[in-house]
């Protein structure tokens, strides 16, 4: 048996700090955040940014309704730890309007195709639309279908928000 070296011994073990900062823009403006490595970008923006237009469903990366844009491309919020989004920008829903509060021209196609019902998962479709448009990912129906197959209703909109995203790529 070996005896345990008194000079190794001596010394704490090392330990993991409980937090970490992270530094981030959201919505255009500077962040600097303690976070609990586990915390996701998601619980980040509802639970201290209180910007709950983001919306919580599945936690699991299946519905969508955490969408929005990282470093201006769609990403699923409940998948990100926030530790992970160091230095990134981050956009939600709540930047879409203007100031003003004049719709952005993806929510005035939703109102004006109706398209929605319950209203639950319309911010992460309307993220999701917006980034499809930009990236010319909505050029036909079935292209909107595609690409906007990680975004999920339960109430059954998806023919008029296909109609509100297509309305929208035409206008481009
Ligand atoms: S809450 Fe993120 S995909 Fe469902
Ligand atoms: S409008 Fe209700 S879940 Fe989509």
């Amino acid at each position: 048996m070996t005896t345990p070296d008194p000079e190794r011994t001596s010394h704490p073990p090392l330990e993991a700090p409980d937090t970490f900062q992270v530094n981030l823009t959201v919505n255009g403006t500077a962040r600097t955040v303690d976070v609990d490595p586990r915390t996701t970008l998601l619980t980040l923006l509802r639970e201290r940014f209180d910007l709950t237009g983001t919306k919580a469903g599945c936690h699991q990366g299946t519905c969508g309704a955490c969408t929005v844009h990282v470093d201006g491309r769609r990403a699923l919020s409940c998948l990100i730890l926030t530790v992970s989004a160091d230095d990134a920008e981050i956009r939600t829903i709540e930047d879409l309007a203007e100031p003003d509060g004049t719709l952005h021209p993806m929510q005035r196609a939703f109102v004006e195709f109706d398209a929605l019902q319950c209203g639950f998962c319309t911010p992460g479709q309307i993220m999701s639309a917006e980034a499809c448009v930009r990236e010319g990912n909505a050029e036909s129906d079935d292209d909107v279908r595609e690409y906007m197959s990680g975004n999920l209703c339960r109430c059954s909109a998806y023919p008029n928000i296909v109609r509100a995203v297509r309305s929208v790529a035409e206008s481009r």
